[in-house]
């Protein structure tokens, strides 16, 4: 089976791939020729994820899944929540994002956090959504090179190290991105 994946994002890309088992293949956009932005107006994760799907749906006519993902963390009551991607500004790289959340998180004791991510996939009539939840804390600084995004700040649950300092097969044990794609590889499983 052949998966459209709404997005350009060619980290998300290599991680879903990471996660096909035998007899599924993935395209992204770029696969595609669409090399546009996909609006995300919406103010939810969830909503999000939705416009992405039915964009591509809509514009391309194809069977796809998109996906969404924020960074949640306790003390900023949420943030960035479904501003993860601008949060130091609409131009803001990754670099000026997590120097904004650990300036804010500066004297923050409790470091509590969770990304969490929300597929969406359109099947020619109904969209359906599947979510994936990955705990853990903000790191004081930023540590490790691998990864992408904020990452290199983020420590799962049960590790000391920040995603950023494993492997993507070490990430996917814990990853967010994998449970709510394995829900999703269920789903198509058993609707084939
Ligand atoms: P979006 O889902 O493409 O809108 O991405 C939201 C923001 O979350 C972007 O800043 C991404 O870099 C970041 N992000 C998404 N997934 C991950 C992840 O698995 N680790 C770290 N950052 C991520």
């Amino acid at each position: 089976m052949q998966l459209l994946f709404a997005t350009s994002n060619i980290n998300k890309v290599k991680e879903i791939q990471s996660l096909l088992p035998e007899g599924f293949s993935l395209l992204g956009l770029n696969d595609i020729g669409y090399n546009g932005d996909i609006p995300e107006t919406a103010d939810t994760i969830e909503g999000n994820s939705l416009l992405k799907a039915q964009f591509i749906a809509e514009n391309f006519n194809r069977i796809c899944f998109s996906e969404d993902t924020g960074l949640e963390v306790v003390a900023l009551n949420g943030r960035p929540g479904v501003r993860t991607a601008r949060y130091a500004g609409e131009q803001a790289c990754n670099q000026d994002n997590i120097s904004l959340v650990l300036k804010e998180m500066n004297t923050i004791t409790e470091r509590k956090a969770r990304f969490k991510t929300v597929i969406s996939f359109f099947d020619g009539k109904v969209f359906k959504q599947f979510e994936g939840v990955c705990n853990g804390c903000i790191a004081t600084e930023a540590i490790g090179i691998d990864g992408f995004g904020y990452d290199p700040i983020f420590i799962p649950d049960g590790e000391v190290r920040t995603f950023a300092e494993m492997t993507l097969t070490e990430k996917n044990k814990f990853s967010h991105r994998k449970k709510a794609f394995n829900q999703f590889l269920e789903y198509l499983k058993d609707n084939k």
